[in-house]
């Protein structure tokens, strides 16, 4: 048992709830699949979403809604999901890039409490993305990959800092 199924073992998942599955990572992945050919979409509606739910970060990013910096920004958004999504049944292999990305992400202003903001605009745009196969199952599936890479991110920017019991 590494580090990262450590964390989920004991910050990031009630002790009786059921750890992420193999079926719930096939279908993730399965579901990632899907979304990315429409990605440019995707990351689009991601913006859109996350600026109306959390309009206090909109000024963290260098360009305008809707701009080419923005269309790259969402570019690259995508494809680090994508290594992370093909990572998660071998979670330690992506924790030093995971690592790396949250510490960048202090520089850019990003603070802890705006993981969940960005949680919930991505499950949003899946759930636009993929219409009617978004089902509460997969979706729950989402949220717990999605925490896990949250909650290590955290931990590891933001040494000591506490998330509010949800
Ligand atoms: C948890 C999953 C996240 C992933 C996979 C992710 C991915 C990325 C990537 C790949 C970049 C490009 C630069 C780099 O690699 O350092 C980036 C930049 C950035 N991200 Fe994230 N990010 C995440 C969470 C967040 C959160 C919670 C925020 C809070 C608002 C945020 C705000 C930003 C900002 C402000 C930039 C710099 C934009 C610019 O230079 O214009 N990200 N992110």
């Amino acid at each position: 048992m590494g580090f990262f199924n450590q964390l989920f073992g004991s910050l990031f998942k009630k002790p009786d709830a059921p750890a992420l599955t193999a079926e719930q990572i096939d279908q993730i992945q399965a579901s990632f699949a899907k979304v990315q050919p429409i990605a440019g979409i995707a990351a689009e509606i991601f913006y859109a979403r996350l600026f109306t739910i959390a309009p206090e970060v909109q000024p963290l990013f260098k360009g305008e809604p809707g701009s080419p910096e923005m269309a790259e920004q969402g570019k690259k958004l995508m494809a680090t999901l994508a290594v992370v999504v093909n990572g998660l049944k071998d979670l330690d292999a992506i924790a030093p890039t995971a690592a790396a990305l949250a510490q960048r992400h202090v520089e850019y202003g990003v603070k802890p409490e705006h993981y969940d903001k960005v949680g919930e605009a991505l499950l949003f745009t899946l759930e636009k993305g993929l219409g009617d196969a978004f089902t509460p199952e997969l979706k729950a599936g989402w949220a717990s990959a999605y925490g896990v890479l949250a909650g290590a991110m955290i931990s590891a920017a933001y040494p000591g800092y506490r998330r509010k019991a949800a």
